[in-house]
């Protein structure tokens, strides 16, 4: 039976009784509005732990001024039942005093410098502090022994990885594949921004990334023609285009000739949508 809180104490309360019970707590974070991406999420944390937890809460730290934080879809109702149909043991559903009790300008940050200036970072400055220092405090009321990420959101994952690392928590990071539509089109919440004219022409993005991934993993080295061409691509198509990168990836650095595991990563805006992706490569 899914049970639905608000307060860090009672977090703490439930999870404190199931760890005493020698359960293993697995914990999915997620800003709401739920869909076949979450429940993803959920059904691979199913398989790694025996006690589910789930939190919904739209960090207003992550967003920029001029971000999309008031219209960001809020469906807790829904949100509740997709958790319960998925075999959830608890919503946490905190309000933002909660969360940042001294409040978002005085309260304490987590800064991953480096990873988190790049990419998405360049473009959302202030964003990956703000979701670093959400997910630090969600571990610390949750304390969960795994937690499960999507790879959609390909750089949050690896800053995430290395918060954990650096700060010493002992979670297991799980990312898990990204869901999409029958077109390709990456399952996102925010894909309810875009008319149905953008949504016709928003599959391009996977389809320019599966294209640079096919290029890597031919071999084709000439990585700065990779990206100009992706790039052109989806300007053609009619985005703007933030970036259009490929990446070593798990450090997200520059690329060398050498390396096994590559990233092909993308943000691209259309009318109202900033919409990321990104496809990897497994080169022998
Ligand atoms: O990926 C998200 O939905 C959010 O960035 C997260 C990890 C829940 C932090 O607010």
């Amino acid at each position: 039976m899914l049970e639905v809180v608000t307060s860090v104490r009672s977090v703490r309360e439930r999870v404190r009784a199931w760890r005493a019970a020698g359960e293993r707590i697995a914990f999915v974070p997620t800003m709401g509005n739920l869909h076949a991406g979450h429940v993803s999420l959920i059904a691979l944390a199913r398989t790694r732990g025996s006690r589910f937890v789930a939190s919904i809460f739209v960090n207003p730290m992550q967003f920029g001024p001029n971000e999309d934080f008031a219209h960001y879809p809020r469906t807790p109702t829904a949100d509740e039942r997709m958790l319960a149909d998925a075999g959830c043991d608890l919503m946490f559903m905190p309000d933002v005093n909660e969360v940042y009790p001294h409040g978002l300008d005085r309260g304490a940050r987590v800064a991953v410098p480096e990873l988190a200036d790049m990419l998405c970072g360049k473009f959302r400055p202030g964003h990956f502090e703000g979701v670093a220092t959400v997910v630090n405090k969600l571990f610390n009321i949750v304390q969960p022994d795994i937690a499960v990420f999507g790879e959609k959101d390909y750089q949050q994952l690896a800053i995430i990885r290395r918060m954990v690392s650096d700060l010493c928590l002992p979670i297991e990071i799980i990312g898990a594949p990204t869901v999409r539509e029958n077109d390709g089109l990456a399952m996102s919440s925010r894909n309810q921004y875009l008319t149905p004219e953008e949504r016709g022409i928003a599959p391009r993005i996977y389809a320019a990334l599966r294209h640079a991934a096919g290029r890597l993993a031919a071999r084709e080295n000439d990585v700065a023609q990779i990206e100009a061409a992706g790039e052109a691509a989806l300007t053609n198509a009619g985005f703007r285009v933030d970036y259009f990168s490929v990446r070593e990836a798990l450090e997200l650095a520059a690329p060398k000739a050498s390396d096994p595991h590559l990233v092909v990563l993308t943000a691209a805006r259309i009318g109202k949508a900033r919409l990321i992706d990104n496809v990897q490569v497994f080169r022998r």
